[in-house]
């Protein structure tokens, strides 16, 4: 059964939800499920903007064909060429054969790398500043390179005053038939997976998120309508202030994460009372997690959040416990920022796992190693809870 929703009066959701798929791009956990978003313009020409993954191709055709009714599709819109957007192109050209593929020069490569042929007879490449009317609603062509791959661009409609973005302004989780962000409790239900999709996909290229906001700044923007996830036509305010937070490297909460990895549960103990000194100097919301349970891109979107880390770990091979290393390797990847971190080390002989920590910390911007550090062997004693107050101290202190 088709299964469509108008976003304004000639622009329908034509996408789908996927509850099946386990791993998002066969890494990240998304017990939520997902949603391929679609659109189609009706004017006195029909516009496609983006296909969906093949997940859900079954349905995404569904909608189109009961949408389009008898018309004929005149334009696809490619904003970006990720497959989980850009699967359908060729099915689309065998269905609608009359169509027009509209992208710009670097769409036209990847769909030649892709797919063998770059659709030539029928590409419409457009660049920067460059429109595209349909009758009423004239299109504008705005270029988001890195936004999250170097050809990404997003849509314009004037008419409508409807941002087209992309995986701008993306979430992890299923559209279960509230397909607008003002339909559900964003902020208790879709926020934390919002920004584990935002840290996670396009948390590296902060700098060209930031070049997308200022473009966004000079037109003016009733809706926006990203490829995953709910649409936005109330509020724009909330989701453009994460945004600049999370793409500037900004901590959302002045707040403390423990994140430890420990083999036999002695650092785990140590991390569950340092989380109890500080929770006894007054810190609140305390997060805790064990980094070998709680999948790494949960983490990354707690890391981005929060102003204040703490690592505790194992010393491992003479290295950093591979889990807790992986970890900090994706935080560079990530080009995590503007954090302030205390270290805890375990080890039964030899501990070297602070300065190692320490070093690859030194690798990102803008993060300040707290010099009090404690260094347990095997276990935490009695005896050192002195240390462990003192490590609380320094963290409050760093907090005010
Ligand atoms: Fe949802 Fe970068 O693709």
């Amino acid at each position: 059964m088709y299964n469509v929703r108008n976003v304004t009066k000639d622009i329908v959701w034509v996408g789908a939800s996927d509850r099946r798929l386990a791993l998002f791009e066969n890494i990240f956990p998304i017990q939520r499920g997902v949603s391929y978003n679609s659109y189609v313009l009706l004017d006195e020409k029909t516009v496609l903007l983006d296909t969906v993954d093949t997940g859900v191709a079954a349905q995404f055709f569904e909608n189109l064909e009961y949408v389009l009714g008898n018309r004929k599709l005149d334009y696809l819109i490619v904003n970006h060429m990720e497959p989980d957007h850009c699967a359908m192109i060729g099915d689309i050209v065998r269905r609608y054969p009359e169509v027009q593929i509209v992208g710009n020069a670097k769409t036209f490569g990847m769909m030649q790398q892709f797919f063998g042929t770059a659709f030539a007879e029928r590409a419409v490449t457009v660049k920067e500043g460059d429109t595209i009317s349909t009758g009423k609603h004239t299109l504008h062509f705005v270029m988001a390179p890195m936004v999250h791959w170097p050809e990404a661009m997003v849509t314009y409609d004037d008419a409508d005053k409807v941002l087209f973005s992309a995986d701008a302004f993306g979430t992890f989780g299923a559209l279960n038939g509230n397909i607008f962000a003002d339909e559900v409790n964003f902020d208790r239900d879709w926020l934390s997976d919002a920004r584990r999709y935002y840290t996670n996909i396009v948390g590296k290229y902060g700098a060209s998120v930031q070049a997308l906001l200022k473009k966004a700044e000079g037109l003016e923007i009733a809706v926006i309508c990203p490829l995953h996830g709910p649409i936005w036509r109330e509020n724009l305010g909330y989701i453009l202030e994460k945004y600049q937070k999370w793409s500037t490297y900004e901590a959302e909460d002045t707040a403390v994460a423990i994140l430890y990895a420990s083999m036999y549960g002695n650092t785990a103990s140590a991390a569950d009372a340092l989380a109890g000194c500080l929770a006894e100097r007054g810190i609140k919301n305390i997060a805790v997690y064990d980094v070998s349970n709680v999948h790494v891109s949960e983490l990354i979107g707690e890391i981005f959040r929060v102003s204040h880390l703490v690592f505790a770990a194992p010393t491992y091979n003479g290295g950093i416990y591979p889990i807790m290393e992986n970890l900090l390797s994706d935080m560079k990847a990530l080009s995590v920022q503007k954090k302030t971190v205390a270290l805890l080390e375990n080890g039964t002989w030899a501990a070297s796992t602070a300065r190692q920590m320490c070093e690859k910390l030194s690798e990102l911007k803008d993060v300040t190693v707290l010099d009090t550090q404690v260094s347990v062997k095997s276990a935490m004693l009695a005896n050192q809870r002195e240390e462990l107050e003192k490590l609380a101290d320094a963290i409050v202190t760093s907090m005010k």
